[in-house]
């Protein structure tokens, strides 16, 4: 996903969980930061942090010597929560080795999800905090600091945070993300998020903007625009397209774009995630229009089967999702395309899968994340379906979506051998510190020799190999 220069360590598993382990200076109270899951839940973890450090809180880089320890959490997949819960054994040693008054705290989707059940479950756990009661915590801290647990999981209408400056932790000092929305109406029948982060609500529009030229002006030459289904942003307009405030701007995704990209033509916009229901051509006309915004799209498909698409509730057909992609093409015929795919979803048969691999054939996705399905508690389908692919069977067609997506990428990342590429410099690569990596426009990361350059500078790489995810070049 994302390497941070000097404080920021990554664990990340193939199906995109991380760890963020954050940043330095001692003083008086300390607090540890450590996120799961998505972008979102990052993005999170520094709002926390902004509201933790104007109460005097600094963030640290290693738990040892941390007063109060927040996990920000995933429920998306059961594996993701298990995560958690081990990691919660890890500061059972910590507590008992390092402060016996270690304060444990769970932010994000499974406190939301779980709620004071967390805290029957889990003994260590002091303070259980939902996505949208940040606000709360000095509260909830003040709490547990007087003896008691800890628990707010109000879920609001209205909480996005707008005006809160947050605290930039795992980031490179080059990209950096912006969540321009939070929580989701979609209702995918697999799908636990809008139960853990509520109603779909969108932020001001003039605090993102605000936002972007800070960190433009902070050095940042990349920010991505996050929600659940970005396509659905709107500002000062009702679902049903009235206007609410007539004295008011209305804002559209496009044209929300449109404003960030206006930054400055060095800042590169992306944005994610977009939702093939909902993505119109107004969008792609003004991702063609700015050199700056990416040519890079994220549109989970999740199956290439119309039936399965009705019982997942995702709103289109195979039918649709082909013509999006046919409209992306058009429009931005250089645009990369990456999406998300669940195999072995409640009574997929083969036939199914077939048309699953079919379409990942037709289509030709430059990146994919691949996921087997599973059963979140309270969801549409664990209500209505029976999860009746056996393990076995859905780990199978997993591995036969996996090796043909392998295949395919490095076939497509051959379009890019002898084109010469421009590339925003990130910073030394993991591997070799003489090697340093950066990404192009269609967002495939591009490693180099490092000639002194400095993170953010542009520069023109000339492709000349590949591996199935990474470019490799020479500077000209
Ligand atoms: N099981 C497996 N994958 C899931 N996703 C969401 N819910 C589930 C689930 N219950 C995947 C979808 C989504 C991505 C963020 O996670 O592919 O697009
Ligand atoms: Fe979940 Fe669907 Fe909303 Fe994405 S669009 S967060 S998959 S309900």
């Amino acid at each position: 996903m994302f390497e941070g220069k000097n404080s920021t360590v990554i664990d990340e598993e193939i199906q995109g969980t991380a760890t963020i382990k954050n940043s330095p200076i001692a003083s008086s109270k300390k607090v540890y930061l450590e996120s799961y899951g998505c972008a979102m839940n990052f993005s999170d973890s520094e709002i926390v942090a902004s509201i933790l450090t104007q109460e005097g809180y600094q963030t640290i880089k290693e738990p040892e010597t941390a007063d109060l320890v927040l996990i920000n959490t995933c429920s998306i997949r059961e594996k993701a929560e298990q995560t958690v819960r081990n990691r919660l054994t890890f500061y059972k040693g910590i507590k008992k080795r390092h402060n016996k008054n270690l304060i444990v705290g769970i932010l994000g989707c499974m406190a939301e999800r779980l709620k004071d059940q967390l805290l029957e479950e889990e003994k260590l756990v002091d303070i259980v905090a939902g996505p949208d009661s940040y606000r709360d915590l000095p509260n909830l801290i003040s709490n547990v600091e007087s003896g008691q647990k800890a628990v707010n999981v109000l879920l609001s209408r209205e909480e996005t945070y707008a005006e809160i400056s947050p605290v930039k932790l795992g980031e490179n000092g080059v990209s950096s993300f912006i969540s321009i929305m939070r929580g989701c109406d979609n209702m995918c029948s697999f799908c636990v998020v809008p139960f853990t982060r509520g109603r779909e609500r969108s932020r001001n529009p003039e605090t993102i903007v605000r936002e972007a030229k800070e960190l433009f002006d902070n050095g940042f030459r990349e920010v991505t625009l996050l929600g659940q289904n970005v396509d659905s942003y709107r500002w000062n307009i009702t679902k049903k397209g009235e206007i609410k405030n007539p004295d008011e701007e209305t804002v559209s995704f496009a044209q929300l774009m449109e404003k960030v990209a206006q930054v400055h033509p060095d800042l590169r916009v992306r944005f994610s995630t977009s939702h093939p229901k909902d993505m119109t051509d107004d969008v792609l006309h003004t991702i063609a229009k700015y050199e700056n915004i990416c040519n890079y799209i994220h549109l989970p498909v999740q199956s290439g089967n119309s039936d399965v698409l009705k019982r997942m509730n995702r709103g289109y057909t195979r039918e649709w999702y082909l013509t999006r992609i046919e409209a992306i093409r058009r429009i931005i015929p250089h645009c990369s395309i990456s999406t998300d795919i669940i195999s072995g979803f409640c009574g997929e048969t083969d036939e199914e899968h077939q048309d699953t691999i079919s379409l990942i054939k037709d289509v030709k996705f430059d990146f994919s994340y691949m996921y087997k399905y599973s059963e979140r508690p309270k969801t549409l389908a664990e209500r209505k379906f029976d999860d009746n692919v056996s393990e076995d069977v859905k780990s199978k067609r997993l591995t036969e979506i996996v090796n043909l997506q392998k295949e395919q990428e490095k076939e497509l990342n051959r379009r890019f051998i002898g084109k010469t590429k421009k590339v925003l410099v990130e910073g030394p690569s993991k591997k070799n510190p003489d090697e340093w990596k950066g990404r192009i426009s269609e967002n495939t990361m591009v490693i180099f020799k490092n000639e002194n350059f400095k993170p953010g500078e542009y520069i023109q790489v000339k492709i000349s190999d590949i591996s199935t995810a990474i470019l490799k070049g020479e500077v000209v």
